[in-house]
């Protein structure tokens, strides 16, 4: 079926074939925005994995858990991991991974709740994209962590014990790798608005 413009006889069809290739590429890159990778940071059992996967649905860009692309390298889960290979073994496959990544535009990335503290990872995520550090209280994640079904293997140490004690200490150890983010929003009732908006303003 051809279709005519209103003010001329000339099919569209035709029209669009004059369209010079570059104004094509450039019209792409912006609909796609060519954007910097954005950096989900904060405590285990804050958010990060579910407003990551729903920021990157609506801003467009493809969504990556570390934690998942982790298990997917080596076939095992995160808790096989740690008791079989130990965290350090751990830790170097998060930060190979979390290089794999950086080098990716139009992509949100969640990362585990240790990734900004080992090795340079803080400065890598920075070099390149945006960070946005969700922040909680101690109270309110040890509430969901306890609910949570994922185990953490960092966790079951503390289980015997006070876990909102051993949070508030363990996130005040690492809330100064998390302070250097970007963007901080609040996790409590998160205003996810208020996190796409400012995400926006830095891609
Ligand atoms: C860890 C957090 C976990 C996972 C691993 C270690 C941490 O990810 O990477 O168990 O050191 O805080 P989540 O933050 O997604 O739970």
């Amino acid at each position: 079926m051809e279709v005519f413009l209103k003010s001329s006889k000339i099919p569209i069809k035709f029209k669009i074939k004059r369209i010079p290739r570059l104004l094509v590429m450039l019209y792409l890159c912006k609909k796609h925005s060519m954007g910097k990778p954005v950096f989900l940071i904060g405590y285990m059992g804050s958010g990060k994995s579910t407003n990551g996967r729903k920021l990157a649905r609506i801003i467009g860009y493809f969504h990556f858990d570390l934690d998942e692309e982790i298990e997917k390298l080596v076939g095992k889960n995160i808790n096989q991991i740690f008791s079989e290979e130990g965290e350090d073994a751990f830790r170097l496959l998060e930060h190979s991974v979390l290089v794999s990544l950086t080098n990716r535009k139009n992509i949100v990335v969640s990362t585990g709740g240790g990734t900004p503290c080992y090795y340079n990872n803080l400065q890598l995520m920075k070099d390149v994209g945006v960070i946005v550090y969700i922040k909680m209280k101690p109270e309110s994640l040890a509430k969901r962590l306890q609910s949570s079904k994922v185990k953490r293997p960092i966790l079951v140490r503390a289980q015997a014990g006070d876990l909102s004690a051993f949070i508030a200490k363990h996130l005040a150890q690492r809330e100064d790798f998390y302070k250097q983010a970007h963007l901080t929003i609040k996790g409590e009732n998160l205003d996810f608005d208020i996190l796409l908006n400012s995400v926006k303003e830095y891609l």
